[in-house]
């Protein structure tokens, strides 16, 4: 039996399934390992079950025994894995597609409308038993009949969009090419950033974290976005510049902002946790228990296929 690393604490039933197909090494204490650690404790492994938690970087990967052969990450998102330096060395590398898709698309739209209706505010106002219903108190900005920019059209940007039409939004996407028609049903693209934030109500961000996307969102391109927008991240905090929005944010360019992802996570930056017109989550766009276990499936699924001699179907590299 092969044997897997296994970076972090899975929930039960992924585990029980792993254990049917691996000699597996679990992390029963759920401690998130440092990059020592995963060298060391996957030595005598032939692969690793990561996550988003774990940065396996280009000196890690150098590090690791020449025996591991595959990093199954259990994540759409793979930006924590240095997957060049994985190739240079055999490693196959794979995420998990699809399954999260749902899940991350309703955190979107939740984001979007926290940030808009003032949930962060609302809730703490709701806390004093004082306030009064009059007839400008907290008002925020309706979602429902404006423009909504998508940045990264892929499988979650679509799943937005899907659910922003039920609030008769107007759909405009930038990607790095334009979706087929039917894909696209009905979309506007835009070829480039600073057309699709011109146009940005609305902002959704839903593309991976690359090099090209790297701090995207910044004081040049911020501009560009209509004055009193939304934006909405639950991609990576890489893709935005945080002084930048803050900076946005306070001065009123930027109407509100709701975010699921951080730079340097659980950190976050120190302005965005005093500011009111921002709302916050803790990195849970895929936390529900159907969308974990198939999460965690998937990434079994790629070792299975791996270790029976196949290319496994989620290979990134
Ligand atoms: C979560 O952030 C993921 O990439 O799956």
């Amino acid at each position: 039996m092969k044997k897997i690393f296994v970076t972090r604490k899975l929930l039960k039933e992924n585990e029980d399934k792993l254990k049917k197909y691996f000699d597996v090494k679990l992390n029963s204490t759920d401690k998130i390992y440092s990059a020592q650690e995963i060298i060391d404790g996957s030595k005598d492994c032939d692969g690793i079950f990561s996550t988003v938690t774990d940065l396996i970087s280009a000196q890690t990967i150098n590090k690791l025994s020449s025996n591991i052969k595959i990093i199954a990450n259990g994540a759409v998102g793979f930006g924590n894995i240095d997957f060049i330096a994985a190739k240079k060395r055999n490693i196959v590398v794979t995420n998990t597609p699809d399954v999260l898709t749902d899940a991350t698309a309703d955190i979107s739209i939740l984001l979007l409308l926290g940030a808009s209706r003032k949930a962060y505010e609302a809730r703490a106002e709701a806390e004093t038993q004082s306030w009064t219903w009059s007839w400008d108190f907290m008002l925020g900005k309706q979602m429902s009949n404006k423009k909504l920019g998508i940045l990264g059209m892929g499988r979650i940007g679509r799943a937005v969009a899907k659910r922003a039409m039920g609030f008769n939004m107007e759909i405009h996407y930038h990607n790095r090419s334009r979706l087929s028609e039917d894909i696209e049903n009905g979309a506007i693209y835009h070829d480039n950033l600073k057309s699709l934030l011109k146009e940005s109500e609305f902002l959704s961000i839903n593309c991976p974290a690359t090099k090209e996307t790297e701090k995207l969102i910044n004081s040049d391109t911020i501009k560009f976005l209509p004055d009193r927008c939304v934006v909405g991240n639950a991609a990576r905090g890489d893709i935005i510049d945080d002084n930048a929005m803050v900076a946005a944010l306070k001065n009123g360019k930027i109407f509100a902002l709701g975010l699921d992802v951080y730079n340097g996570e659980p950190k976050i930056h120190p302005d965005y946790l005093k500011l009111k017109n921002i709302f916050l989550l803790p990195h849970i766009g895929s936390a529900t228990k159907r969308t974990r276990w198939d999460m965690a499936y998937r990434a079994t699924d790629n070792l299975i296929t791996f270790f029976n001699g196949r290319k496994p179907k989620d290979q990134v590299n």
